[in-house]
């Protein structure tokens, strides 16, 4: 009796819960691995693919190909085909990291060294293509100048922020401020790091790039406030140094 009433409950269970049995069917006996082994374990690439999914931010059918099979209604993963280009760059990207990780254990550092692992992560954190948010700012500078730039960033920030994909520290966008400054389009650079002063008013490095690229276009009023902020979080001779300048120069321009 009991033994009837679990095998009844056990046909209700597989019942209740197709997707998940057939899903697992998929990983029990893959017939196109090309660079995984192929005696890999259900559990193994199971946890392999999940870990891609999560590496890259991406779904099942970023790499595997869904199609309706003629008559059906709805459409099926067919994991062992190779149509996406994504599938075949992953491959290659297994390999890369094959590469680098014995490239790295073949620095010879001893045997009680523990090598660290390069990961899809390390590099992909979240997302398809692994970029910085400097890539993504270039990319809206062009698009649409310093507007386009803040629009972006915040957006960025609003989805990702806490996450390891994108960096949003005042430190990387006054550096970066700096950087498009320093390429000659000086407007941009004071644009943004204002904005990044506007965000985190208590960095002591965001306001003395604010201030060194406020020099540069000769606004010395607005160097000279900068340069006091800076000195006020972070008294040090070389700020206070800054600040005289500025102040010097600011009092020549008014007379
Ligand atoms: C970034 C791309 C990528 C993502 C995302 C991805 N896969 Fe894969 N998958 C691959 C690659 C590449 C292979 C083949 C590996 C090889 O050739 O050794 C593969 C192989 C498989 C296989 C074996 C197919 C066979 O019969 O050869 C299964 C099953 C599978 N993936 C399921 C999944 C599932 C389920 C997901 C979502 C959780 C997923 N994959 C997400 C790239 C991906
Ligand atoms: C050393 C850094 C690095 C590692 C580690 C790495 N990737 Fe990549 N991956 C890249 C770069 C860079 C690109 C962009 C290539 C390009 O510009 O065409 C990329 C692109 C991709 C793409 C194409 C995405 C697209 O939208 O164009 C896939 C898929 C991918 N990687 C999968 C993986 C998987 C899966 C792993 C782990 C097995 C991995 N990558 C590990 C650097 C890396």
């Amino acid at each position: 009796m009991r033994a009837i009433f679990s095998s009844a409950l056990f046909i209700l269970i597989i019942a209740m819960t197709p997707n998940v049995y057939a899903f697992q069917s998929f990983f029990d006996k893959p017939k196109n691995l090309k660079v995984l082994p192929k005696d890999i374990s259900a559990a193994d690439l199971r946890e392999t693919m999940r870990g891609f999914a999560f590496a890259l931010g991406a779904r099942c059918t970023d790499c595997h190909v869904s199609e309706k099979p003629e008559g059906a209604t709805k459409p099926i993963m067919i994991f062992d085909r190779d149509d996406k280009e994504n599938k075949k760059i992953a491959r290659e990207m297994l390999k890369l990291v094959a590469d680098i990780n014995a490239r790295v254990t073949d620095l010879g550092r001893g045997d009680d060294h523990v090598y660290q692992k390069v990961t899809c992560t390390t590099c992909h954190r979240g997302q398809k293509k692994p970029v910085l948010i400097q890539t993504v700012l270039d990319k809206a500078i062009i698009e649409g100048g310093a507007d386009e730039a803040i629009k972006q960033y915040g957006e960025l920030k609003e989805r990702y922020y806490g996450g390891h994909t994108y960096d949003f520290t005042p430190f990387t966008l006054a550096e970066y401020a700096q950087t498009v400054a320093k390429s000659g389009d000086l407007e941009t650079g004071v644009k943004l790091a204002q904005f990044n002063v506007d965000n985190y008013p208590d960095t002591a490095y965001g306001q003395q790039i604010l201030g060194q690229i406020n020099m540069e276009l000769k606004n010395y009023q607005a160097a000279a406030k900068a340069f006091e902020a800076a000195n006020k979080i972070w008294p040090n001779d070389f700020t206070q140094g800054l600040l005289k300048q500025a102040q010097d120069e600011a009092r020549k321009a008014q007379k």
